[in-house]
C-alpha cells in the first residue's frame, strides 16, 4: 500500500526507483541556517540518497538541487518557510546530472513566485529540447552567470567546468555560503561513510538485498547486514562494475530464482545476478571512511570526466581552497555537512597532482575502458573547451 504523502505521479517520465512512492526525510544540517531533504533515487538495483539543499537567505530561503515535491517534502518545507520565509529562488546549479533536474519543474509550479536559476549548458537527450518544452517556465528563468547571480552580497558563485562530453556538457556551479563558511556542490565532491544514511531506516530492503550471496538468501535485517549492503551499493555506484563482482551465468541465476520467501518486489523475486569475490571487501577502503567520511572527487567523475580536463579541476580547487573561512562542505550525495578547510581542500589538489592520481586500480577498469571506447569512437571529442 502506497502512502498519500509520498506519492510522485510523474515517475513513469524518469522510471527511477523507488517509481511512484519516495520517502523524504529531513536534516537541519547548520541550526536555524540551512536544511538537507532526502530521498533515494537509482536505477534498478542500484538506489543512492539524493540531496536538496535549502539554505536561509534574505527574507526567506533558496533551494539548491530540487528533488520531487510529493506531499511528505512539501509538508517538510513548509515547516522552514513558516519560521524563516517564502522560497525565493530555486537553483539547479548542474548541466548534466538527471537527478537533480526531475524536480524542478513540478517544483517551480508549486512555488510559483521564486526565481528559477539554471547551470548555464542544460541538455536533454536524445533531444535537446527548449525549456518550456521540459517544463521550466522560461520567463522566470535566469541563467547563472549569464543573466547575473543570485543573493550575489552573500554568496559566491564559481563554475566548475564546462567541459565538452561531446552529447553535452559537464558543469557545476558551487556556492560559498559566507554566514555558514560552507560550500556547496552537487556531484564534484563526496565524503563517503560505512555507516548507511538514515533514510535507509525507513526501508532498508535495498541494502539487505545487497548483503546477500545468493538469490535463494532471505533479506535478514541487521546492522552487520545493512552495512554489507551499503558498502556494495557505494562500490555499485562509485564504478559501475566493480572488479570484485562477477556476473553469473543465467543459469545459476535462474537455479536460485523465485524462492520461497522471496517472491515479492523487495526481493527482486529473487533474481540477484551478482557474485561477489570472497576479498570483496578489499576494494571498500579505497573510498568509504570506516569512522568518518572519507572525502574525494566523486569516483565516477575521475574516471569519465576528467582524466582530459585535470587543470580545470585544480584551477577550481585553488579558488575554492581560498575562500576565506571555509569551514563545511554539503553536497547533493552522501554524508553532509562535511568539515571541509583550506587543508582538506589542498590534501585533494595533491593528491590529483601526485602519480596516485593517474594509476588505475581493478575497481576503476571497466570505467576506464567505457571512457576509451567512448573516446575511440568519437563520442568524447578530443577538446575539452566548449
Ligand atoms: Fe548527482
Amino acid at each position: 500500500m502506497i502512502e498519500k504523502d509520498k506519492i510522485w505521479p510523474w515517475w513513469p517520465l524518469f522510471p527511477l526507483y523507488p517509481y511512484g512512492s519516495k520517502k523524504t526525510i529531513i536534516n537541519e544540517l547548520i541550526p536555524e541556517q540551512i536544511w538537507s531533504l532526502e530521498q533515494i533515487q537509482g536505477i534498478y538495483y542500484v538506489a543512492v540518497p539524493v540531496r536538496m539543499t535549502v539554505i536561509k537567505v534574505k527574507d526567506g530561503l533558496m533551494i539548491l538541487n530540487p528533488l520531487p515535491p510529493t506531499i511528505e517534502l512539501i509538508n517538510h518545507l513548509n515547516e522552514i518557510i513558516f519560521k524563516h520565509g517564502p522560497i525565493k529562488a530555486i537553483i539547479l546549479p548542474t548541466a548534466s546530472g538527471l537527478e537533480h533536474k526531475i524536480g524542478l519543474p513540478p517544483l517551480a509550479r508549486i512555488f510559483n513566485q521564486a526565481e528559477i536559476w539554471l547551470c548555464p549548458g542544460q541538455w536533454s537527450f536524445p533531444l535537446n529540447l527548449p525549456l518550456d518544452f521540459i517544463g521550466i517556465p522560461s520567463k522566470r528563468t535566469k541563467i547563472l552567470f549569464e543573466d547575473g547571480l543570485p543573493f550575489d552580497d552573500y554568496c559566491k558563485w564559481i563554475s566548475l567546468g564546462p567541459i565538452n562530453l561531446g552529447l553535452g556538457r559537464f558543469q557545476e556551479i558551487s556556492c560559498f555560503h559566507k554566514p555558514t563558511n560552507s560550500l556547496h556542490v552537487t556531484d564534484a565532491i563526496v565524503g563517503i561513510e560505512s555507516n548507511p544514511p538514515k533514510i535507509f531506516d525507513y526501508d532498508p530492503s535495498p541494502l539487505l538485498f545487497h548483503s546477500r550471496e545468493r538469490g535463494d538468501d532471505l533479506l535478514v535485517d541487521s546492522l552487520e547486514n545493512r552495512k554489507k549492503g551499503w558498502a556494495r551499493l557505494v562500490l555499485f555506484a562509485s564504478y559501475l562494475r566493480p572488479s570484485k563482482l562477477q556476473i553469473p551465468s543465467l543459469n545459476h541465476v535462474i537455479k536460485y530464482s523465485f524462492k520461497e520467501g522471496l517472491r515479492n518486489r523487495k526481493s527482486h523475486f529473487g533474481i540477484y545476478p551478482f557474485l561477489w569475490d570472497k576479498d570483496w571487501e578489499e576494494s571498500k577502503a579505497v573510498i568509504i571512511g570506516d569512522n568518518s567520511p572519507k572525502i574525494q572527487i566523486a569516483p565516477v567523475l575521475q574516471r569519465l570526466i576528467f582524466p582530459r580536463s585535470k587543470e580545470i579541476l585544480s584551477s577550481w580547487l585553488n579558488v575554492v581552497k581560498n575562500f576565506k573561512g571555509l569551514k563545511y562542505l554539503i553536497s547533493a550525495h552522501y554524508s553532509s555537512p562535511l568539515e571541509f578547510s583550506e587543508i582538506d581542500c589542498q590534501k585533494i589538489i595533491d593528491n590529483i597532482n601526485s602519480d596516485e592520481w593517474g594509476s588505475l586500480n581493478e575497481d576503476n577498469k571497466f570505467l576506464y575502458n567505457l571512457y576509451e571506447r567512448l573516446y575511440k569512437i568519437g563520442i568524447i571529442p578530443e577538446n575539452v573547451d566548449i
